[in-house]
């Protein structure tokens, strides 16, 4: 029985405090909507609250996941080639991808490649995977498609890929974004390299906006301590009572919107950048977007971006899909 190991490497393109900054001042220099990206909602704080988001009732998503890993790893595990080393971007802490790993460690020894930009994330992360027996841990603090490259130039002759984008992440980008992302993803594959693909699907609204706002206020403050993140790392003086978290649905996008709306007329310095932002009562700052998704539309994705799906997996309880696809 071999012994897991673990080992977290940082990357050059950890994203640093002056990329930061300028992201900030551009997104809230913005003409019209003002904007700031979601990757930045994911320092120490940001993760411990998502994986108490995780936790929540009203957030099918994760269980849904979770659901389908834990019925259907071993279908999945078939139809791969062998072997495959395992690449999963934004891992997070990885609660989830453990029963595909498991799975897989049935049949090989587990090279597990986790890429996120969290390094709080991903070291909750390696303790849980790093358990498993049969599964070696390399974990990359960088961004996604920095860390896919990284792991593709260590890879052996006749070893194949599997990409894992769970959670359905792929969901914060458009969607002309998502499908430039996943051909980027291709570009870095071989034919017969597989991704798995997690997507959130359509369904009511009203179960929507909850999974986003939920009663106890945890998704507010994980969208507020966006703010907060600035007063810490930027010296800004962003008073966070002055703000509402919103969460709306937009129709023609299909899409839930998480927003921070000013409560006040207010100026904020954000010190450290050099920058003074305005806001109007009712003012919004759009922090995320989570798109949904018709089963249908996710293997027509995939398909035009460069590849073919093997198979797809709906929960029964939360519609959720996970879509395994094959470089072509
Ligand atoms: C929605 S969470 C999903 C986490 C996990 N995959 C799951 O299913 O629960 C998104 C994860 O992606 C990471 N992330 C966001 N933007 C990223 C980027 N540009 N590059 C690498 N990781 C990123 C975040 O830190 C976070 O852990």
């Amino acid at each position: 029985m071999a012994s897991a190991s673990m080992l977290v490497t940082a990357t050059a393109a950890t994203p640093g405090l002056s990329e930061f900054a300028s992201d900030v001042v551009a997104g809230l220099s913005r003409p019209g909507q003002k904007e700031l990206p979601s990757k930045y909602l994911y320092d120490d704080v940001g993760s411990a609250l998502f994986d108490a988001i995780c936790l929540l009732p009203e957030y099918g998503l994760s269980r849904a996941g979770m659901r389908l890993l834990q019925h259907h790893s071993a279908e999945v595990v078939a139809r791969l080639p062998n072997p495959v080393v395992v690449v999963e971007l934004g891992s997070g802490s990885g609660q989830k991808t453990r029963w595909l790993l498991k799975a897989l460690a049935r049949r090989q020894r587990v090279n597990y490649y986790p890429i996120d930009i969290s390094s709080s994330a991903l070291w909750r992360g390696q303790q849980v995977v790093g358990q498993i027996d049969w599964v070696r841990v390399l974990g990359f603090v960088c961004a996604y498609l920095d860390g896919l490259r990284a792991v593709a130039a260590r890879r052996r002759d006749g070893a194949h890929m599997l990409v894992l984008f769970l959670g359905s992440t792929i969901g914060n980008f458009d969607r002309p974004a998502g499908d430039q992302f996943l051909r980027d993803v291709r570009k870095t594959l071989q034919p017969g390299d597989a991704l798995l693909l997690a997507t959130d699907l359509e369904k009511p609204i009203a179960e929507l906006l909850l999974a986003y706002d939920d009663p106890a206020g945890v998704t507010a403050a994980f969208n507020k301590n966006l703010l907060a993140r600035i007063n810490r790392e930027l010296d800004g003086d962003f008073d966070l009572a002055q703000f509402d978290h919103v969460a709306r649905y937009d129709e023609r996008h299909r899409r839930v919107e998480m927003h921070l709306r000013s409560k006040s007329c207010q100026r904020i310095a954000i010190r450290k950048a050099g920058f003074w932002c305005h806001l109007d009562e009712g003012e919004s700052i759009w922090t995320e977007s989570s798109h949904k998704y018709d089963p249908e539309e996710v293997i027509t994705m995939g398909e035009r971006t460069g590849y073919r799906c093997a198979g797809q997996w709906i929960d029964s309880e939360w519609a959720f899909a996970q879509s395994l696809f094959f470089a072509l």
